[in-house]
């Protein structure tokens, strides 16, 4: 009788694991091939623009390739690298950390209709790229500011509207998706172990958590979909984006959640009040000042022993031979505060407002931390 439910588990978890292997691999599959189209696409569009400009093939071909200076990954190496990260998805799930991931595109209908909005997008990206243009957001914003502070008020990643329209909101994760060959949902999944870890053996109706930054809900969707009775607050600058959060939640998650228009580096929280705060891909966004602001706010806001969870590209060092790569990011994608985040001592920044660093982990090409305040 033992050894035939062991049969059956052994028999279930291949299954489990096939199906979550053709699930990963179609999606590598799609997502790879719309970088190719859109790298194809990108290339016509700068041949355009230097004929527009009367700059001869042969210029362009002399032109100097972008910076490179230190070792970059090949192809093969960047997939071993996604499926070495699927790989320790896998084990989470395994380890019961949290559910095999929900399709986050919803049917396949608003998959071809996004592939179609992403690709139309392509090469007005491309047109910017070219120019670099990337204060759009800024001229539009001119007069009134929009009540949003300047540095946030640019065409980051060329991306069109920037931060602030329902568009932009719309195609961001399969824009993101595309970028890092779809991978980034198990990225960021890797944060949720910590916070598997935290809620276990806890009341999770009881903890107070908010995920900052949290864009179209990037984390936050699958937090709330991982624990069933855990409520959490999305706090982010971008309207657009939070509303396109909250939509995207199942009807039936929509009461555990919040949403706060609010500045990271001016939370909506009193002294001390949280439990636990993540903070998904911002910290890359940001100027120098701001960041240590942001996280002078995020020890405020954590009660003795409250976690953050820490969710960002990786820094130079991490995976030396993923720091060629790095550097090529901020001249390809308008990331203005990259190349200092790459040197940014976090630990540093953090430990100013209470918080040490508990957990270092490499996952592809983020840096996932795990800090605590003291
Ligand atoms: C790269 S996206 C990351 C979004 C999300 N965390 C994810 O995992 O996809 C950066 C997000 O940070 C938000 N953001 C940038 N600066 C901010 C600030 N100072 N305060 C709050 N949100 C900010 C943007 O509106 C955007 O939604």
């Amino acid at each position: 009788m033992a050894q035939q439910a062991s049969l059956a588990g052994l028999a279930f978890n291949w299954v489990r694991r096939a199906r979550y292997a053709a699930r990963q691999g179609s999606r590598v599959v799609w997502f790879a091939a719309h970088g190719e189209v859109a790298q194809a696409i990108s290339r016509r569009v700068v041949r355009e623009a230097r004929r527009e400009r009367g700059e001869a093939e042969a210029s362009s071909r002399s032109a100097s390739p972008p910076r490179k200076t230190a070792a970059r990954p090949d192809l093969k190496r960047l997939f071993s690298q996604i499926a070495a990260l699927f790989a320790r998805d896998l084990a989470n799930i395994e380890a019961g950390h949290y559910p095999v991931p929900e399709g986050e595109f919803g049917p396949p209908r608003s998959f071809l209709d996004l592939s179609r909005s992403f690709l139309a997008d392509v090469p007005k990206v491309a047109r910017r790229r070219v120019s670099k243009d990337h204060q759009e957001v800024f001229d539009a914003t001119r007069e009134t500011g929009a009540g949003l502070p300047r540095y946030y008020r640019q065409n980051f990643h060329f991306q069109t509207d920037g931060w602030l329209s329902r568009d932009s909101a719309r195609i961001y994760d399969f824009q993101v998706e595309v970028l890092f060959k779809g991978a980034t949902a198990a990225m960021r999944r890797q944060g949720l172990v910590h916070l598997s870890k935290l809620l276990r053996g806890t009341d999770q109706r009881h903890v107070a958590y908010a995920d900052i930054a949290c864009g179209t809900g990037g984390l936050l969707a699958p937090a709330l979909a991982a624990f069933p009775r855990l409520r959490g607050v999305g706090v982010d600058l971008s309207e657009p984006y939070l509303a396109h959060a909250r939509e995207a939640l199942p009807t039936g998650r929509r009461g555990r959640a919040a949403f706060l228009n609010a500045a990271a580096e001016n939370l909506p929280f009193a002294d001390e009040s949280l439990d636990a705060v993540s903070c998904v891909y911002l910290f890359h966004e940001l100027p120098p000042k701001v960041r240590a602001l942001v996280a002078g706010e995020l020890g405020r806001v954590l009660k003795p022993g409250g976690r953050l969870i820490f969710v960002d590209s990786l820094q130079s060092g991490d995976l030396p031979e993923n720091d060629g790569l790095l550097e090529l990011f901020p001249d390809l994608f308008h990331e203005p505060y990259y190349r200092s985040y790459l040197v940014e001592d976090l630990d540093a920044l953090f430990s100013v407002g209470g918080l040490r660093r508990r957990e270092l982990a490499t996952a592809f090409l983020s840096r996932v931390a795990l800090y605590e305040k003291a």
